[in-house]
């Protein structure tokens, strides 16, 4: 066994009988000889051949916390779990089922230091967090040969910070990504799905639908129905027309029949079978052959589909779907021994499964970027590093009141795994919701950067203006508020494509010396300044709210609480502003509490004023009024005129949805201003 280590410090690279792996970082620096053991700051790793490939053990101590690996159905703390990489379509999970469809084979060890192991392999990797073997993390990886990175610092941020910094930075969602998006599975006919919209439009706002696989000709990609879709583009423009973008769902397989063009053009460049053979498997379509993302020629003629397909109908996304990739089989994917072509060489499927997804993605964002301004994809698979290109959805959950509380550890624990652009389908996609749950899905999933109503065909409605009255309101009032802080989340996804800071946080992140953070599964922090604890059973009207400690704000009731400790809140206070925050809302105003210095900059970085202190939160700016307040050193570049406005005694209201970009980076010292854009109705690039 050949154990070669390159850097030192903070970040190092081991490779075991090294072999370029499948995706590449870039990480520099002069490989030297290492051996067996390895030392860190959260315990020792050891590394053996076996039999099946080779082991990693390291040390698990008493008071250690072990959170990241991505998405899975599991709370935030991940000891005692054995979790598998394997992308999988599981077709509607519960809690505790794995895998499911994203994997993420990066784990964070909290002791007094923080350490984050990510070990790059694309095959089934499994991490046994103490179960097997007490008082280790054990991770068995398939293979004779691996590569892991070992990145280490004083905080989870530092960590996540490096990990995100090797495996990509993410790419900016636009404003519209970041508002209220509807889907169904289907909306059909093209009438339908303008009544839908205008249906919205008398009631709440929305700022994208979402067409499912009904739109294509016999499920087959880059096709329409043509009886049903008499004009795709004329409806996406008048989508267009009411401020509303439009995102069409792509599967990755191909259906094999003779005179379907795109499957045509494409052969040569399908998955194989071990015998040469093209690979069939059963999806929506019937057979189906996979393009083989792996291989120049196949990314190129995916490229040209997406390319034509997207601005023949002046789409705004794409929603990658399937992209596991799933088969309707017994083993729910393409078999282990089909082969891909990669770099001249045959690869067994089996070693290159949980990068599928991620190829595919990558491909179509590249095509994308080619044609629109800001692409958007929303992926249902990944891999680490996917950020650089797609959002990601939680897939097919239950409708359920468990499904709801589950919703929030998943989305955050890939907030720290690199994933800061992630959400569930509110109403939970298979199933029956009432009501109250779905309203309750909108409330909870308040500060999720992914913020979209999906359901199955089969389930019950729940587009908004369908629900009784009492419901429809909550669900409305949850998305008035999440427009009124709007440039608050976009100001976070900046941060997010500038850091890798996650948006949506689990507590610890923010906390990471608190024990009691890392039980903490019914709340979030939305970045640093916002605590957020949704009411999550049903027929609740109160709640136990945990706040770490320092001071917060309780926006609702308009009281000041101090942490550590354990408050009785009733329905609707759920928003606890933390103390040294200032917090960008529509409406031209600023949410700040604390004191201290807080200034502001025009567009032109020149100073407009400073010297303010302590003001209490709920301050409205007036036009043309330039206010500030909260962190210390804290700094804030401000871009052009908000529309809006937030309101009084700490109550709040929302009057208007737009807004212009703001960012505000509210960490002393650091301030990032992030160019303005006019509301665009559509955001293609003149086609050549
Ligand atoms: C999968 C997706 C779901 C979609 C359906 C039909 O189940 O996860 O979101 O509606 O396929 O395309």
């Amino acid at each position: 066994m050949k154990v070669g280590i390159t850097g030192k410090g903070k970040a190092r690279r081991i490779t075991v009988n090294r072999r370029t792996p499948v995706i590449e970082y870039s990480f520099k620096g002069v490989e030297r000889r290492g051996g067996r053991e390895i030392g860190t700051s959260c315990g020792r790793v050891a590394i053996s051949e076996e039999e099946w490939g080779l082991a990693l053990r390291k040390e698990l101590d008493t008071y250690e916390h072990v959170i990241g690996f991505g998405e899975k159905a599991f709370d935030i703390e991940r000891r005692r779990l054995v979790l598998r990489m394997w992308n999988t379509d599981p077709g509607g999970y519960r809690r505790g089922d794995d895998p499911i469809y994203t994997s993420i084979p990066f784990f964070i060890s909290v002791r007094e230091k923080v350490a984050g192991y990510f070990v790059n392999s694309t095959s089934e990797v499994v991490f046994d967090v103490g179960v097997s073997e007490y008082d280790q993390v054990l991770v068995k990886i398939p293979e004779k040969h691996a590569e892991i990175y070992i990145f280490e610092g004083s905080t989870i941020e530092e960590v996540v910070e490096q990990f995100v910094g090797l495996t990509g930075m993410p790419f900016m969602p636009p404003e519209w990504s970041l508002g209220h998006q509807i889907s169904r599975y289907s909306y059909y006919p093209e009438s339908y799905v303008l009544k839908v919209a205008g249906e919205y439009a008398r009631s709440v706002p929305v700022s994208a639908i979402y067409l499912d696989i009904d739109y294509m000709d016999g499920f087959k990609l880059f096709t329409w129905n043509s009886k049903i879709f008499r004009d795709p583009k004329g409806m996406v423009e008048s989508l267009h027309r009411k401020g509303i973008r439009a995102v069409a769902i792509i599967d990755p397989g191909l259906k094999a029949e003779q005179g379907y063009r795109h499957f045509e053009k494409g052969v040569g460049g399908y998955v194989e079978t071990g015998d040469r053979e093209l690979y069939l498997g059963r999806v929506w379509p019937g057979l189906c052959a996979f393009p083989d993302f792996f291989r120049d020629e196949a990314v190129d003629h995916w490229k040209r589909m997406v390319k034509s397909f997207v601005t023949e109908n002046s789409l705004d996304g794409l929603w990658l779907d399937m992209n596991e990739p799933s088969v309707f089989s017994e083993t729910k994917t393409i078999p282990e021994d089909a082969v891909h072509s990669y770099r001249g060489e045959r690869v067994k499927h089996g070693s290159v499964h949980n990068a599928y997804g991620f190829m595919e993605v990558r491909a179509t964002y590249e095509a994308m970027k080619e044609v629109v301004e800001e692409p958007f994809i929303l992926s249902r698979s990944g891999y680490a590093g996917i950020q650089k290109y797609a959002a990601i959805w939680t897939g097919d959950n239950i409708s359920s009141w468990d499904d709801l509380r589950l919703q929030i550890p998943i989305v955050t624990s890939m907030g720290i795994s690199g994933i800061p652009f992630a959400g569930c389908d509110l109403g939970g996609f298979a199933g029956r919701t009432e009501g109250e749950l779905l309203a309750r899905y909108y409330q909870m999933a308040l500060f999720f950067p992914v913020f979209r109503n999906h359901k199955a065909k089969d389930g019950s409605d729940q587009e908004l203006y369908l629900l009784p009255e009492r419901f429809r309101k909550m669900a409305a009032d949850a998305v008035s508020t999440r427009y009124m802080f709007m440039p608050y989340l976009y100001s976070l996804a900046y941060e997010a494509h500038r850091t890798g800071h996650p948006v949506a946080r689990p507590l610890c992140y923010e906390f990471q010396n608190d024990r009691t953070a890392y039980s903490i599964n019914d709340e979030y922090m939305a970045g640093r300044s916002l605590l957020y604890a949704p009411l999550l059973e049903k027929g609740e009207s109160g709640r136990d709210v945990y706040l770490p400690e320092g001071r917060w704000f309780s926006l609702y009731e308009g009281a000041e609480l101090t942490g550590p400790g354990w408050f009785r809140r009733g329905e609707g206070d759920s928003i606890f502003i933390r103390r040294g925050s200032v917090i960008p809302m529509s409406g031209n105003a600023y949410l700040a509490y604390g004191s201290g210095e807080f200034h502001m900059f025009d567009g032109k970085e020149r100073l407009l004023k400073s010297d303010a202190t302590g003001f209490d939160a709920g301050h409205t700016v007036e036009e043309g009024e330039v206010t500030f307040l909260g962190i210390e050193g804290g700094r804030c570049s401000m871009d052009g005129k908000m529309t809006g406005c937030l309101s009084e005694n700490g109550r709040t209201r929302v009057a208007g949805r737009g807004f212009r970009r703001v960012s505000v980076l509210s960490r002393a010292g650091s301030s990032r201003k992030h160019a303005g854009s006019k509301q665009r109705n559509s955001n293609h690039r003149a086609v050549q």
